[in-house]
């Protein structure tokens, strides 16, 4: 038996033994009284009893054993040219301070603070000093327009918002402050103080009876320590897309995601404490949270905050120069940057200019991993290159090759085998395990291991019936497909309504619920068809209501603006057909899934279940137009 498949089936057959090992790498005030309680089922708890700090273990433990003066941050903005170096001991400094000024606004344990910002080292400056006097931060990516984040806003109930005048863009400055003003005129939830990082590139009127500037916030502020804190209190909340509009807010707690985190560094990304490591994501997704700021941070390493794109900033070299520049040794993206890079300079002239020598291996996640761009980034750049699957709920990969403990082979397409806790089963309807290359749904058997969601905030009985009460015993992952006989998984679709674009996930019903409030709309249905950059965009199918005859041009533009202005430029929302009638069963279910296959060229049959089949010949005209189903792909004619 092979290392991995040792340390696997150890995982399943003694967890608590597992993971109580595991646990002596991080500080502890008290010890745990349990490593996993399970005596309230579906809801698991890791290290029960256990007290820590989650910024002590990031930050201050570094620094007194002898890391103080290595980076902690390096931060590299492609977008203004600076590079900014921050030790170990400097980051100590400022979130010490900034948790002081959160004190001093009122911020005690248990208090939500939502961190609105783009990719600057103040953004992860909050979040530490948040994790040091047990405040749960929430992030919002700062590609969502104001009604997302005043949703965020309403569910978390900040006591303060953390937000910055602008981010950057190639070739525009986004204003934040006017999204978070009109945000928080929607919300019905007020927070008391919004704490605004002004940037040089543009300056945000500040609200004097609300709003406070950052570097005057620091005004009379003390140096906050570290407060312990219970393993299962809550570390933070990170929304994410769920199946409706109203999107799920993921918990995460603070003992079993120390100790997760700091087991994958070395396990599966294969980085030693002092290297340098770069996760090219955002603040405001979970690979952001665990692999640009707790991950690298809690194993001593130093983390790359890159603020830029992988082309046009200011070319397809960008991320070879941070990797030359910056020694990373190992880098984390979304396979759609990669095909980013691709398109610019399929023969890697870039890469040739730079000294590559000490860059080790490329993770990619987010979405699918189409194997031509595996494949391509392999050849060109002479280092494994790991698809590995996870999602926001469970934190860090469920899915991996995990190059620290072995090297398996690589099978492009599939993000490889399961990780130590994961006990992955691909199930039918009627919840019977599927053989080797049969398509069904991806579960796992609860508990879930550390690290991974304990619940929804403020939603128990949301998280049972979204995750537990499919197949009772088993977490559903939303995500379908096989396994082959090796053992290896095979991520191919979701089940529910999320769509990857651009390895950001997105829910089609909430852009549905958009389409729909245009008062010309009847209904309408949004599916998410191939594509070659970005993985997914949204297409919408839109029915007009009767008697309406204005310019269709006209209402298409409207829609786009509508779900850019409500849900955010992020949802790359742009093609629209307007269609006479929805292809549906009889029942009145709406063919979604019929849809696609003929958008994207896909094999697929008539439902058997269809109210009018005619209507499929209008929506692949329609589908025609607009550059899809360019082939005809039904195979039961
Ligand atoms: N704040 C404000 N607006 C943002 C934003 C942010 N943090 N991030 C993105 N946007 C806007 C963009 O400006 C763009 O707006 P536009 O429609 O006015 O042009 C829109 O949201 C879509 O952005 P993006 O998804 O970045 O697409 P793009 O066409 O600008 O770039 C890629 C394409 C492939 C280069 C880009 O998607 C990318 O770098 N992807 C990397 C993958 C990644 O980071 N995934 C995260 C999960 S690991
Ligand atoms: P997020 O919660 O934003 O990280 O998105 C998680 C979803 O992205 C998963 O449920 C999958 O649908 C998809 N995903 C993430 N990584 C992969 C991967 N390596 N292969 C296939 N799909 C992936």
């Amino acid at each position: 038996m092979g290392r991995y498949a040792e340390i696997y089936r150890r995982s399943l057959e003694d967890p608590e033994g597992f993971w109580a090992e595991q646990a002596g790498k991080i500080d502890w005030e008290k010890r745990w009284d349990r490593v996993l309680d399970d005596s309230n089922p579906p809801f698991y708890r890791w290290f029960r009893g256990g007290v820590l700090n989650t910024c002590w273990n990031a930050v201050d433990r570094h620094v007194e054993r002898g890391r103080g003066d290595q980076p902690a941050l390096i931060y590299d903005s492609a977008m203004t040219g600076e590079i900014r170096r921050i030790t170990y001991r400097e980051l100590q400094r400022q979130v010490a301070l900034f948790a002081g000024v959160l004190k001093k606004y009122g911020v005690e344990k248990g208090d939500r603070v939502i961190i609105y910002m783009p990719m600057v080292p103040e953004a992860i400056v909050a979040m530490l000093a948040c994790a040091r006097i047990g405040a749960i931060h929430s992030v919002v990516f700062g590609g969502f327009a104001s009604s997302e984040l005043a949703t965020r806003i309403d569910d978390a109930k900040p006591k303060l918002v953390v937000s910055a005048s602008c981010g950057l863009e190639p070739g525009k400055v986004v204003a934040y402050k006017p999204l978070l003003d009109g945000a928080i005129a929607m919300a019905r939830h007020r927070p008391e103080r919004c704490i605004v990082l002004q940037r040089p590139q543009l300056r945000a009127e500040l609200d004097p009876a609300r709003d406070v500037e950052w570097h005057d916030a620091h005004e009379g502020a003390q140096p906050a320590d570290c407060v312990p804190v219970q393993a299962t209190d809550p570390l933070y909340i990170l929304y994410t897309s769920g199946t409706t509009g109203q999107p799920k807010g993921i918990v995460r707690d603070n003992g079993g995601h120390a100790v997760a985190l700091y087991w994958t560094m070395k396990n599966i990304y294969n980085v030693n404490p002092g290297e340098v490591y770069w996760a090219a994501s955002d603040i405001g997704w979970v690979v952001g949270h665990s692999y640009i700021v707790y991950g690298p941070l809690l194993h001593g390493n130093t983390t790359v905050v890159y603020e830029g794109k992988p082309v046009g900033t200011p070319d397809a070299g960008a991320f070879w120069r941070v990797i030359s520049q910056h020694d990373v040794r190992v880098l984390f993206t979304a396979p759609t940057a990669f095909r980013a890079i691709k398109r610019e300079d399929p023969n890697g002239e870039y890469m040739k200019k730079y000294d590559l020598s000490g860059f080790r291996a490329l993770f990619l996640a987010g979405e699918r991993c189409d194997p031509d761009t595996l494949l391509w980034a392999q050849e060109k750049l002479g280092v494994p290159v790991i698809d590995h699957w996870w999602q926001t709920e469970t934190g860090w990969a469920i899915c991996a090759n995990p190059l620290g403990i072995e090297t398996l082979p690589v099978k492009p397409g599939s993000p490889s085998v399961p990780m130590p806790g994961y006990d992955v089963r691909v199930f039918d309807e009627e919840g019977r395990e599927l053989p080797p290359k049969a398509l069904g749904a991806i579960v796992v058997r609860l508990p879930l291991p550390p690290g991974t969601l304990p619940t929804l905030w403020n939603a128990d009985e949301r998280f049972v019936q979204s995750y537990l009460s499919r197949y009772p015993g088993w977490y559903l992952t939303g995500d379908a497909g096989y396994r082959d006989e090796d053992g290896y998984l095979f991520i191919m679709t979701r089940i529910d309504d999320v769509i990857n674009v651009a390895g950001h996930r997105l829910s089609t019903g909430a852009m549905e619920e958009v389409i729909a409030a245009h008062p010309d709309v009847a209904e309408c249905a949004v599916i998410g068809v191939a594509d070659e950059l970005k993985g997914e965009l949204p297409l919408a199918f839109v029915v007009l209501k009767a008697g309406v005859t204005r310019d269709p041009e006209e209402i298409r533009r409207e829609l786009v603006q509508r779900v850019r202005e409500t849900i955010g430029p992020v949802a790359a929302f742009r093609l629209v057909a307007i269609v006479k009638r929805l292809p549906k069963t009889r029942s009145g279910k709406i063919l979604r899934g019929t849809m696609k296959k003929i958008a994207d060229s896909t094999p697929w049959k008539m439902p058997a279940t269809i109210d009018d089949p005619a209507i499929l010949d209008e929506i692949t005209e329609a589908l025609r137009e607009l550059g899809y189903a360019k082939t005809p792909s039904r195979v039961d004619a």
